[in-house]
């Protein structure tokens, strides 16, 4: 366990909620954006938690609403030359890294993720530093800077995978940032894992208790899980994964209803694809609840249609990615791995089926 980082009282400088537009206004910056994307020769990248109406622009526009790793797949292989990517800053740098000849525009540079924040490059270093004999895996979620220092880079749709194979090599493993994530597949494989302390401020915010009680009083639900959620969560749960797996296993459970603990935003999505079912989100409050959060991550909140607007008009320095070159090259090589790895488990998955 790490001395370096103590997820429990760390701080973060939360951003302002972007300001409510009138019907007329979103009228009006959805027109502007798809002008601009056609202008642009653009595409939208969009996270499964951006707000219902950025995920159906992105739809409408033949862009993408994705998981973190179809993120970075999507926009490596589309053929437009920029890349507007709504979701958290790390999601703009992966397509940098990928992508170096595109321009990728986000609403906001400033919209940050905890686990990134918690994670800082000199501190990891130093954690790194002191285990040399360790493969170091890392979380989508961090700076480009820790993902250059990664052997391998990874998402939460193949950490289990992933890991599971690095432990059949004999390798023991470095895993950072996300401390629930690196528990929950130490438990799943087995794997010697040394496991960096940070924390999802949205999914740490899940209360068992609560949960509890939500489970009796919707006795026919099943409970969907992010793994960035507490153990305590994970163990209530009928099914445990990523994003785009928390969609698929609501299409294949037989419940009616769907308690799921993950960023509401993901509701848009997963309610299309059971539009019969009726999809619950797992409390956050009761004991012990702080609500920082509330089931709907505030960097995420920030890719208002008023954003993407102004990202695609204006670019520059307040909303275009840069990449140091040097710590790109480090990057791409962790990254790389990630797709080939997710491709040849793709390649099996189909091949078993
Ligand atoms: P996914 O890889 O499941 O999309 O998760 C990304 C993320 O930020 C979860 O909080
Ligand atoms: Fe980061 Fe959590 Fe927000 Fe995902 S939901 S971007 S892990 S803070």
């Amino acid at each position: 366990m790490s001395a370096l980082f103590d997820p429990e009282n760390a701080i973060y400088p939360f951003p302002a909620k972007p300001a409510r537009l009138s019907a007329d206004e979103k009228t009006f910056y959805i027109e502007k954006i798809k002008g601009l994307l056609k202008e642009r020769n653009a595409v939208m990248v969009a996270h499964y938690y951006t707000d219902p109406e950025i995920q159906a622009l992105a739809e409408e526009t033949g862009g993408c609403v994705a998981d973190s790793l179809e993120m970075a797949r999507f926009g490596s292989t589309h053929p437009a030359s920029t890349l507007l990517v709504a979701g958290v800053r790390f999601m703009g740098e992966t397509a940098k890294i990928l992508s170096p000849e595109k321009t990728v525009l986000m609403p906001t540079l400033q919209a940050e993720c905890s686990l990134d924040l918690g994670c800082p490059i000199d501190e990891f270093n130093a954690f790194c530093d002191a285990h040399p004999d360790r493969t170091v895996v890392v979380y989508a979620n961090t700076s480009a800077a820790v993902k250059a220092r990664a052997d391998w880079v990874v998402t939460s749709s193949i950490a289990v995978e992933l890991i599971d194979h690095l432990d059949s090599l004999g390798e023991k493993i470095i895993w950072a940032p996300d401390r629930h994530l690196g528990r929950y597949v130490t438990q799943k494989t087995g794997a010697d894992v040394l496991c960096w302390q940070g924390a999802c401020i949205v999914h740490d915010e899940f209360k068992t208790q609560a949960l509890l009680r939500m489970k009796t009083l919707y006795p026919d639900a099943a409970v969907l899980v992010h793994p960035e959620s507490p153990q305590a969560i994970v163990e209530l749960a009928d099914a445990v994964g990523s994003t785009s797996q928390l969609i698929q296993a609501a299409r294949q459970l037989p419940h009616p209803q769907m308690i799921v603990a993950t960023d509401r935003g993901i509701f848009y999505k997963m309610q299309q694809a059971v539009p019969d079912k009726i999809l619950l989100e797992a409390p956050t409050a009761g004991e012990g609840a702080t609500c920082r959060s509330c089931a709907h991550c505030p960097w995420m909140a920030m890719n208002g249609l008023k954003a993407i607007a102004e990202g695609l008009e204006q670019g520059g320095a307040q909303h275009e990615i840069a990449v140091d070159p040097a710590l790109r090259e480090a990057a791409l090589l962790p990254l790389n791995r990630m797709l080939s790895f997710a491709a040849e488990l793709k390649l099996k998955v189909k091949g078993n089926a």
